[in-house]
């Protein structure tokens, strides 16, 4: 059984968890933080916040939450994963953005860096549409795996090379709706590769 601050998760979904990493409050009280810089940064910028899909959705939501000035939202779904828990590399864009960003200050909005090869694609592919600027904003850095580097502007936490889940974060579709971030424990996904 593992507990947060305000609720009690039984069974099912946190069986597979070794221990809680962030906080529900933790992680509330840090994307309030990220939500007033960003609010600072971007006065009369009208930014636009891209979302990659599915990991960032409950960051990106909570953070638009947390901003205080005329914004716009967008959404990208890449795939690098699979099923599995290391990045192969090849990133396919499952969706593509709704509109042109030529001009626009954006700011991709990112659930974790772990190798830095999904990033590092996404940078490159948006750069090409000519943004007025270009910035990343991700919930967790996983620094110890970076194979490619990128700068990343907004950290929320870093974090230790250990798979985790929750607050968005997905193994095999599982798992987003915790509230917190945990670890999962290595045997889970051992026994499933
Ligand atoms: P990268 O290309 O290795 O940096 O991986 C980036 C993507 O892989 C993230 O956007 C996540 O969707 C996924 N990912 C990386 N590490 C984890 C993890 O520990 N838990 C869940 N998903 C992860």
């Amino acid at each position: 059984m593992i507990e947060s601050d305000q609720n009690v998760w039984r069974g099912g979904l946190t069986q597979d968890l070794s221990h809680v990493l962030m906080s529900e409050a933790q992680i509330q009280s840090r994307v309030a933080e990220l939500g007033r810089a960003l609010t600072q940064d971007y006065q009369e910028k009208d930014p636009l916040l891209v979302g990659i899909l599915s990991g960032s959705f409950l960051f990106h939501a909570d953070l638009v939450r947390n901003m205080n000035l005329a914004m716009a939202v967008d959404f990208m779904a890449v795939s690098s994963y699979g099923d599995r828990t290391s990045s192969s590399g090849v990133v396919r864009i499952l969706k593509d953005l709704n509109s042109s960003i030529a001009g626009r200050h954006v700011i991709i909005i990112e659930d974790i860096v772990d190798t830095g090869l999904t990033l590092d694609y996404l940078v490159q592919n948006l750069q090409t549409r000519h943004p007025a600027s270009l910035k990343v904003c991700a919930l967790l850095d996983k620094k110890e795996a970076r194979v490619r580097d990128v700068e990343v502007a907004y950290v929320g936490f870093h974090c230790p090379n250990e798979f985790v889940v929750g607050y968005g974060l997905d193994y095999r579709g599982r798992y987003r709706n915790l509230p917190f971030i945990g670890v999962l424990k290595p045997e889970v996904y051992r026994k499933a590769e």
